[in-house]
């Protein structure tokens, strides 16, 4: 079959998913010297016997080399008012740059878990699937630890929600139909 334009453009699509409201999170890695980490939303549990993850990693992104040396990483749920963090993580930088500062503590795989978080899950890393300009990361979890109990972050219509000093959440409203 000969491969036409795709019927749905990847713009119309970014914006259908944002209709899919997520939580995010940090997936972190050390393979022995490197950090390296990113913001995750394309995150899901896969199975209870064993409890493992999938994560949905860009083919190019750098923490990929690093979380495939150390064949383990970690991710951890971001509070609501960790919206800086997840900024942070989702910045084209150097790895290293992105843990200069950063009150974090150490997992039993050695990943940097950043404090504050919602909770943290480490992995062992179980597979990795290249499928189209993605790489599907299956981890069985090792590890978890709960964090604060706090609002969650979330992600909905390519923007933050925003939580009130009591907890509530508030999302971004709509956009002018198109
Ligand atoms: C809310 C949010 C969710 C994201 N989710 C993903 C994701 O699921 N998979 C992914 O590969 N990149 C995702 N990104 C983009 C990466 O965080 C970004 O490309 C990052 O700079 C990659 O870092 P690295 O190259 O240092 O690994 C997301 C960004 C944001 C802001």
């Amino acid at each position: 079959m000969t491969p036409g334009p795709p019927a749905v453009d990847a713009e119309t699509f970014r914006r259908f998913m944002g209709a899919w409201a997520t939580g995010v999170s940090v997936v972190t890695a050390r393979d022995g010297t490197r950090d390296a980490g990113l913001t995750v939303n394309a995150f899901l549990s896969v199975s209870l016997a064993p409890p493992a993850v999938l994560v949905s990693l860009q083919r190019e992104v750098d923490t990929l080399p690093v979380l495939e040396a150390a064949r383990s990483f970690a991710v951890s749920f971001l509070a609501a008012d960790q919206r800086a963090l997840s900024e942070r993580f989702a910045r084209s930088v150097p790895p290293a740059e992105k843990f200069h500062g950063l009150p974090v503590h150490r997992g039993t795989t050695g990943a940097a878990l950043p404090d504050g978080s919602l909770g943290a899950a480490e992995c062992r890393l179980a597979s990795m699937t290249p499928l189209y300009d993605h790489v599907l990361v299956v981890g069985e979890v090792i590890r978890v630890e709960r964090g604060r109990d706090a609002a969650p972050l979330l992600f909905y219509r390519s923007s933050y929600g925003e939580a009130d000093p009591d907890g509530r959440l508030h999302l971004p409203g709509p956009r002018p139909r198109d």
